[in-house]
């Protein structure tokens, strides 16, 4: 296949295309802005890889260009987005980029495949959501055809990329799938998340902003069964379909903390109880039995998980420091500055 994949530089836009290239003959054109989030050295391994020289290709643009992604996308068999602002924290302080990628840049993908299918080139569209559009789940594990109830701007808006996929393959018959990934974890993630901040913070001995009293509960997927997933359903899944992707590893946020600390040999006092986010959302659940039913399950279990993330935040300090430059310490300033004055311990 020709896949166009964008937001193929950001976290698990990148390993997705590491491992597509790795494990079949597809050839991928990667579409990103280079945000923030999206980072070319995620993508080194492939570019110096000469093995993949004749199946790769990246361009920089943006989805909401309509232009750039119709060339971008000339003779693909499928587009798989990842692109979007992820960041729940940042929603909150901002959401309009928020809005703009995952609804508008999405809107440009969905008419880019209604275009392709209408001069007899179909075009499969594989929206990359996120089980944060159930919103807050008090008991139990919530299933595909569940309603959409977000609670944060980034969830709002990734529902709203849902709802118009659903939209389209109605009425314009796109062939358009959608997974919907639970909290992802691994190499490569912009320390702005839980567990590459605090590993990151606990490295240099900083302090470790735990929201609220800590009991929030997460489903945590590794970023190799995420991508994997999302190439399974691309590959096997009726056009229309929505996919839970659970890793079946709900763990309370103080839990993940303790064990990080653990393995990297740091004391729980470097813990911080800070103000909470507002509208924190408890708990995630999704039913994984729709996927376990087309073939899918996860490898990665989160313990193993985990320590290789940690050996590899330790081992490439490089990486992660050059992330964190002047707009990376403004954010943590605005983010993390009066809070942890406030903070008491955890
Ligand atoms: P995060 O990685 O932001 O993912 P999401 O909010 O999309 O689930 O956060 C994971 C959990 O960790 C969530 O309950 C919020 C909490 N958290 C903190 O306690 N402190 C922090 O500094 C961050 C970033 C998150």
């Amino acid at each position: 296949m020709k896949l166009l994949v964008c937001g193929g530089a950001g976290f698990i836009g990148s390993a997705f295309v590491r491992r597509r290239l790795a494990s079949t003959a597809d050839s991928v054109v990667v579409l990103d802005r280079l945000t923030y989030a999206g980072n070319r050295a995620n993508l080194a391994g492939v570019e110096q890889d000469g093995a993949f020289a004749d199946r790769y290709r990246f361009v920089l643009g943006d989805i909401r260009d309509a232009v750039v992604v119709n060339h971008a996308a000339q003779g693909a068999d499928a587009i798989v987005n990842f692109a979007a602002e992820t960041h729940v924290d940042r929603s909150i302080s901002n959401a309009d980029d928020f809005l703009q990628t995952g609804v508008v840049g999405l809107h440009v993908l969905l008419e880019e495949a209604r275009r392709s299918a209408a001069h007899g080139r179909p075009l499969r569209l594989v929206q990359v959501s996120t089980d944060e559009v159930y919103g807050s789940v008090a008991s139990g594990a919530k299933t595909e055809d569940d309603p959409l109830a977000p609670r944060s701007p980034y969830a709002a808006a990734k529902a709203a990329g849902d709802l118009l996929c659903g939209a389209y393959h109605e009425t314009h018959g796109v062939d358009v799938v959608i997974t919907r990934g639970a909290n992802t974890y691994g190499p490569h993630q912009h320390p702005e998340k839980l567990i590459p901040l605090f590993v990151t913070s606990a490295l240099d001995d900083l302090p470790l902003p735990l929201y609220g009293d800590g009991r929030h509960r997460r489903d945590w997927l590794h970023v190799d069964d995420h991508a994997d997933a999302v190439g399974h359903v691309l590959d096997n899944a009726p056009p229309g379909t929505v996919w839970n992707v659970p890793a079946g590893e709900e763990r309370e946020n103080v839990e993940v903390v303790s064990r990080l600390l653990e393995l990297l040999d740091k004391p729980w006092s470097l813990v911080r109880r800070v103000a909470d986010r507002p509208g924190h959302d408890r708990r995630y659940a999704m039913d994984g039995s729709r996927l376990a039913a087309l073939g899918w399950r996860p490898r990665v279990g989160f313990e193993d998980g985990l320590a290789a993330t940690v050996a590899w935040y330790r081992d490439n300090r490089a990486w992660w420091e050059n992330v964190r430059g002047p707009d990376w310490q403004r954010w943590y300033e605005t983010q993390y500055g009066s809070r942890l004055e406030t903070s008491t311990p955890a």
